[in-house]
């Protein structure tokens, strides 16, 4: 389900073109940050709570993507999690998180992940933009996934000419929720978590099981490639949610929001579509 932009989508051989460099920036990105990773992390500062760490390797990451696209692309803008963004002219925008599941990354727990997007519309006011091409590294596995629009989703070694061990992903058929394995995430505050919990202990006796990966960007692929059912997170930014949203679309799924809308902040659901609107309910007392 895409949301509403004004913007157009580029055309097939444009798309491919971004499907590559996504993927090339996902890599670089996503080596940088495993082989360069300190063993004893700097905390550079904290964002809305200690427990929201941002790592130095988090801004190194991020200034690292920047550089790569703004060489590449120098007309498109960019919006990172660290902030520093980039307003464009070409009506594209390179929506990134230079490492997304930093606690895990901070903890050296191997789920953490690049993530590396160009969407059309802007990605600051939800509803009106939707990715059309996007990569995630998951540098601990030596892997990336990628999609662009209409071109399938798939996952390959990080490898540069492995082309040919490429694997393409669908998202498990399971459409019994009580059957579903539920990937889920809480935000940094303790008050929304405390509304997280609580919503939860509805959620928790209606479905399989619950999985808590810590990796939103990992969540979504994991619902790409079916290796769990479902992820339903309130609190997402477009950085966490934009290279994962095109690949769960082309692995045959859906992403949606609050009431079926788009996916954001609000509330992001991503799984079969038959799945998806029966897990979406259970999550809209939930708020960000
Ligand atoms: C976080 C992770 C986590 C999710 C949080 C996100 P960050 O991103 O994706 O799984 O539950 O909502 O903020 O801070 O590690 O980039």
């Amino acid at each position: 389900m895409g949301a509403p932009t004004a913007a157009p989508v580029p055309d097939d051989d444009e798309l491919a073109a971004l499907e590559r460099l996504c993927v090339e920036f996902a890599v670089t990105a996503g080596r940088f940050i495993r082989d360069e990773r300190p063993d004893r992390l700097g905390v550079a500062q904290t964002k809305s709570t200690d427990t929201d760490v941002v790592t130095v390797m988090d801004r190194r990451s991020e200034d690292l993507l920047h550089g790569l696209i703004l060489e590449a692309r120098p007309d498109d803008g960019i919006l990172g999690e660290e902030g520093a963004d980039v307003t464009g002219t070409s009506g594209l925008t390179w929506v990134i998180d230079p490492i997304d599941g930093t606690v895990n990354y901070l903890y050296d727990i191997p789920a953490y992940a690049v993530s590396v997007a160009v969407v059309v519309g802007d990605p600051s006011r939800e509803g009106t933009w939707k990715p059309v091409a996007g990569a995630i590294s998951d540098p601990s596995l030596r892997l990336v996934h990628h999609a662009r629009e209409g071109a399938g989703a798939w996952t390959r070694p990080e490898e540069v000419g492995e082309a040919a061990a490429q694997r393409r992903l669908a998202v498990s058929s399971e459409h019994r929720l009580g059957r579903s394995l539920l990937a889920t995430g809480f935000g940094y505050a303790s008050d929304v978590r405390a509304r997280q919990a609580e919503v939860l202990t509805r959620v928790l006796p209606l479905v399989r099981d619950i999985r808590r990966i810590g990796s939103a960007a990992l969540d979504l692929v994991r619902v790409a490639d079916g290796s769990v059912d479902a992820y339903a997170e309130s609190g997402i930014n477009a950085w966490d949610l934009a290279a994962g949203w095109v690949i769960v679309q082309e692995a045959g799924g859906v992403v949606v929001g609050r009431d079926g809308g788009a996916p954001g902040k609000a509330l992001t659901v991503a799984a079969g579509p038959a799945l998806a609107t029966q897990v979406a309910p259970l999550f809209t007392t939930e708020r960000a």
